[in-house]
């Protein structure tokens, strides 16, 4: 009997501090073979996400990754045979497929996707980044015109996204993001009115700079010192969308406890919320017609970062922690 190879990046060792290569392997495996109420999946895009990093420090919105299993994570890929109805062959599915060609999934777990071309914005634009800055920044920040909005990580996958929504809603947006290249494409590329570079001069003075009437909404996707800094800057009434924490990632779990926080948000009568993006998930396809008129009507921009090859996986994620990536990073496997 001849056996199809399933290769596979395991998570070997759970790392302490900064996440290296080294960290995973490449091992393979046989393709599995799905049971009754199973889809077996041949993996073709692979989403990197900053939460993959998140997953390692402890049990989130999910459980943890633990060493020596195949590192989780969220992939486009195309159904190879079914054993549950509503799924054939051939059909594309988004779900967590982990670093792997094949996987063997419970068919409740699988969302089927569109035949979008390319096939890449069904992980950017009407993926979980695209879905994350739409349900994020409309629902859980409520814009208004006129609105003064800055946004964190923002040449990146969900923040780029943001950024464009604002303008598309009428708001001012001002983008932080990590050296004065990522800046100006911002500014230059994407219509973001300002853009600050965190690695730069005093943050503080910068950003008081762009925002000298203080900030209606901040977005944040990274937490810790920009977090602070913009907390100390919002305007009375304002909203701050909790989306992620990404300077906290990649190191040892964060040590609890807000610190001076709670006082901020009483005298400046904050709603500060936190939002997980499958929360909206009923409302995905209303979403996905919007996003959809916006890039084709060319308001909205899609960046995307394609890496070729599984075996590339390790290396991408290490890089877009580091803040290599413009826009969303993925693999194409
Ligand atoms: N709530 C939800 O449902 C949900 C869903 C998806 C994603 N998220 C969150 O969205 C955020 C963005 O994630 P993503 O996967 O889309 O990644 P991404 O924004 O495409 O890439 C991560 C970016 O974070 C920046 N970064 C890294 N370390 C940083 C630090 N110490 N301080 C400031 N910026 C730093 C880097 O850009 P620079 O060059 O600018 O540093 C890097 O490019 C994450 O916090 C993630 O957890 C939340």
């Amino acid at each position: 009997m001849t056996t199809t190879r399933n290769r596979q990046i395991l998570l070997i060792e759970k790392p302490t501090d900064k996440l290296a290569a080294s960290h995973f392997r490449l091992s393979e495996g046989q393709m599995p073979a799905p049971k009754d109420g199973e889809v077996l999946t041949r993996t073709k895009l692979v989403s990197l996400d900053a939460a993959n990093r998140a997953w390692m420090q402890g049990a989130t919105y999910r459980t943890a990754v633990n060493a020596g299993t195949v590192m989780a994570g969220v992939s486009v890929a195309e159904v190879v045979e079914s054993k549950a109805a509503g799924f054939k062959a051939g059909d594309l599915v988004f779900g967590d497929t982990g670093w792997q060609d094949y996987a063997a999934l419970p068919a409740k777990e699988l969302i089927k996707l569109p035949d979008v071309k390319p096939m890449t914005h069904l992980l950017s634009v009407y993926g979980i980044a695209g879905l994350t800055a739409y349900f994020g920044f409309l629902n859980v920040g409520r814009p208004k015109a006129g609105e003064t909005v800055v946004v964190s990580a923002a040449a990146g996958s969900v923040g780029s996204i943001v950024g464009q929504i604002a303008k598309i809603k009428g708001c001012r947006v001002v983008g932080i993001a990590g050296g004065r290249q990522k800046c100006d494409w911002l500014t230059g590329e994407l219509g973001f009115d300002a853009a600050v570079d965190y690695k730069g001069a005093a943050l503080f003075r910068v950003l008081k700079d762009a925002v000298p009437d203080g900030i209606d909404i901040y977005f944040d996707n990274v937490g810790g010192d920009i977090f602070a800094t913009c907390l100390a800057q919002m305007k009375l009434h304002g909203r701050i969308v909790c989306c992620g924490a990404v300077s906290q990632y990649d190191n040892a779990p964060p040590a609890s406890g807000p610190r001076g926080v709670p006082g901020l948000i009483v005298v400046k009568r904050l709603r500060v919320e936190g939002f997980v993006v499958m929360d909206f998930f009923a409302d995905r396809d209303k979403a996905i017609a919007e996003l959809q008129g916006w890039v084709a009507s060319g308001k909205l921009k899609v960046e995307e970062d394609v890496i070729d090859g599984l075996e590339n996986t390790p290396q991408a994620l290490v890089g877009l922690l580091a803040g290599e990536n413009r826009g969303k990073r993925m693999v194409r496997v």
